[in-house]
């Protein structure tokens, strides 16, 4: 963007990950190369089995990479932290806790009490639109009304960067139209650094700045799409010339790749 400056968030260079499978090593990257920007939108697409759970695991902190190294925000990663907040396609809430004591645990963790941590929490619990379901618990919600609380949490922890693995991939159609709106519209407000995995092109689409399309095993990137589409987005923008043709795009790229996985 012309006159701009923009930093680098994320700066993932020449990953390699192998496991050690029941019959042999399995690779499952090698060789990913990706600088995330400061409030940038990525979206990433790729087969079932490509590493795209690996590669986010690994900025998470949550495995280590077999070689290459995440710089994030200035620091190599090595471990979770707070600087990284992640969602799952499961709704990782504490069964134990309401809504409002789910998305106030990561502030109680940062050592911030009281009137602050209520109000923080509620802005986002607002956000989503779960005011009314403060004390209930997760039981007591639907599928779509976890994930959306789990995102309120991601989001009253203010991490530099928010990974999220499918978020939607579980939920139905209607419910995950719906998120991807609730998500656009947070997102267009804080510019929170978001890096987002989808099997789902249309998804990856009208949410991201920029696609990562992600290669059969080994995982490595393919190609990524620069989504010249402004914002503010919304479901009907699903419908416009430039998205579709963006869509035959990815979507022929991609099914190169699943077609790589049964061979
Ligand atoms: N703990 C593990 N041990 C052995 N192989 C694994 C392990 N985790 C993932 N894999 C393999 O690594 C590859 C990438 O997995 P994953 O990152 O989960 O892919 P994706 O999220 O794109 O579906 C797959 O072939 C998977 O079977
Ligand atoms: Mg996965």
């Amino acid at each position: 963007m012309a006159g701009e400056e923009r930093n680098i968030k994320v700066h993932i260079e020449n990953v390699k990950k192998t496991y050690q499978g029941r019959t042999g090593e399995v690779v499952a990257l090698n060789g990913v190369n990706l600088d995330i920007m400061d409030n940038e939108f990525i979206t990433v697409v790729g087969p079932s089995g490509c590493g795209k759970s690996t590669i986010l695991n690994i900025m998470a902190g949550l495995l280590e990479p077999t070689s290459g190294k995440i710089i994030c925000n200035g620091k190599e990663v090595h471990g979770t932290g707070p600087d990284r907040g992640v969602v799952f396609q499961q709704y990782a809430l504490f069964p134990w806790l309401t809504v409002k004591k789910n998305v106030l645990f990561p502030l109680q963790m940062k050592g911030i009490k009281g009137q602050e941590a209520e109000d923080i929490a509620m802005k986002y619990i607002k956000m989503v639109d779960l005011e009314k379901f403060c004390d209930h618990y997760p039981k007591e919600l639907s599928g779509g009304m976890k994930q959306r609380v789990a995102i309120a949490r991601a989001y009253a922890a203010n991490p530099e960067v928010l990974l999220m693995d499918e978020p939607f991939g579980a939920l139905d159609a209607q419910t995950r139209t719906q998120l991807q709106q609730e998500l656009l519209e947070t997102w267009e407000k804080e510019r929170k650094t978001c890096f987002f995995i989808t099997h789902d092109v249309d998804e990856a689409l009208i949410l991201g700045q920029r696609v990562v399309i992600m290669s059969a095993r080994p995982g490595r990137i393919k190609d990524i799409i620069d989504v010249d589409i402004p914002y503010p987005r919304d479901q009907e923008t699903k419908m416009s010339p430039r998205f579709l043709e963006l869509k035959n795009q990815i979507w022929s790229q991609v099914y190169h790749e699943y077609l790589e996985v049964r061979k």
